[in-house]
């Protein structure tokens, strides 16, 4: 308790000296531990913030803590190579600045931020903003992580619209230097604004974008992964081929399967097979249509990866082409 009055009061003192259009945040929420919120939490906490790591189980928060720490070692090694000891110190002081919690309502009524990176599925999203909604303090700022839900059905969980956006990682988050903030109609300004500012005290580079599906990066990303798996499993091509055709012909730094393997697939399998593929495809959007062109009429987001490399292979006539 006395954690949290700390923080309440540091809080306080943040916000109030906080310029009268944007919000200073210092002191940070990262709901889930997983992959994603503990690559959220080790960079705010590496650049300066408090956090508390927010998951299900001691268990699971224990296993974040691991992974952090073992990020953080191979981030101090390289940071520091020429100075070990100011690499531990750097180790020390980021640890020490991330604690951890069971039970998110209990601190985020002392917070500036509230990021949110647990499981991608609308209804477990929408009822975690919905309970935090009441307990968290009135100048808070909610953001979710998704990768494919629309921010504007999370916001409308709650009734801090205006303080509500998307402030989407990408994998892994200590390396990779993009956040991309997504404004609904009724984010505000002060709101994106201080989103904009806190990403770039992360070290990263955010750019804007409105709540579309896939924001920038996934709309153009996935179709553009798909075909190219799909191009393999028609045996048209082989993957070295394909990488080598888009880094020396299209002068990408990586070839499409370079990338799936440096991203890992695991990280595809949620927009490919999960419940966010159907919500994405569901949107009610005028410019979601641009996927169902790509698949020529079906939804290469919405189906299985099997179904759709499946199509691909109708579609070239030749059931066999792709097996091995
Ligand atoms: P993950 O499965 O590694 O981690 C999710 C964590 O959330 C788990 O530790 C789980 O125990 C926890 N969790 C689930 N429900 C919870 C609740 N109600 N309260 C507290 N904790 C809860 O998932 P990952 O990959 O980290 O993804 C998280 C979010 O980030 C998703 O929305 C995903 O779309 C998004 N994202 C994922 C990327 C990726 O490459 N994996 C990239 C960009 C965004």
């Amino acid at each position: 308790m006395a954690f949290v009055t700390r923080h309440f009061i540091r809080s306080m003192a943040s916000s109030s000296t906080a310029s009268a259009k944007k919000i200073v945040i210092k002191h940070v929420t990262v709901i889930g531990g997983g992959l994603m919120g503990s690559g959220i939490a080790q960079v705010a906490a590496a650049t300066g913030h408090t956090v508390v790591l927010v998951d299900q189980t001691e268990n699971i928060l224990a296993k974040s803590k691991k992974a952090i720490e073992e990020s953080l070692r191979r981030v101090a090694k390289k940071k520091f190579a020429e100075d070990l000891k100011a690499g531990d110190e750097f180790m020390a002081k980021t640890l020490s600045s991330i604690s951890t919690s069971t039970d998110a309502a209990s601190v985020v009524h002392s917070m500036d931020l509230v990021v949110e990176a647990i499981v991608e599925k609308l209804e477990a999203k929408n009822e975690l903003f919905k309970r935090l909604d009441k307990f968290a303090a009135e100048h808070t700022i909610f953001a979710s992580n998704t990768s494919s839900l629309q921010i504007t059905s999370l916001a409308n969980a709650t009734t801090r619209q205006d303080r509500f956006a998307g402030l989407h990682f990408f994998n892994p988050v200590p390396v990779m230097k993009l956040v991309e903030v997504i404004k609904t109609p009724m984010t505000s300004q002060k709101t994106f604004e201080s989103l904009m500012d806190f990403s770039k005290t992360l070290g990263k580079q955010p750019i804007s974008c409105k709540d579309t599906p896939g924001f920038i990066v996934n709309y153009l990303l996935l179709p553009y992964l798909l075909e190219a798996i799909r191009l393999y499993e028609r045996g048209h091509a082989s993957k070295e081929d394909i990488d080598t055709g888009m880094k020396l012909g299209a002068g990408y730094p990586m070839g499409p399967f370079e990338l799936l393997d440096f991203i890992g697939l695991d990280s595809m399998k949620f927009i490919i097979n999960g419940e966010a593929s159907t919500s994405m495809h569901d949107w009610s959007l005028p410019n979601k249509e641009p996927y169902d062109r790509v698949s020529g009429g079906s939804n290469p987001i919405g189906g299985s990866a099997s179904e759709n490399l499946a199509l691909g292979r109708r579609k070239a006539g030749r059931s066999d082409l792709g097996r091995n």
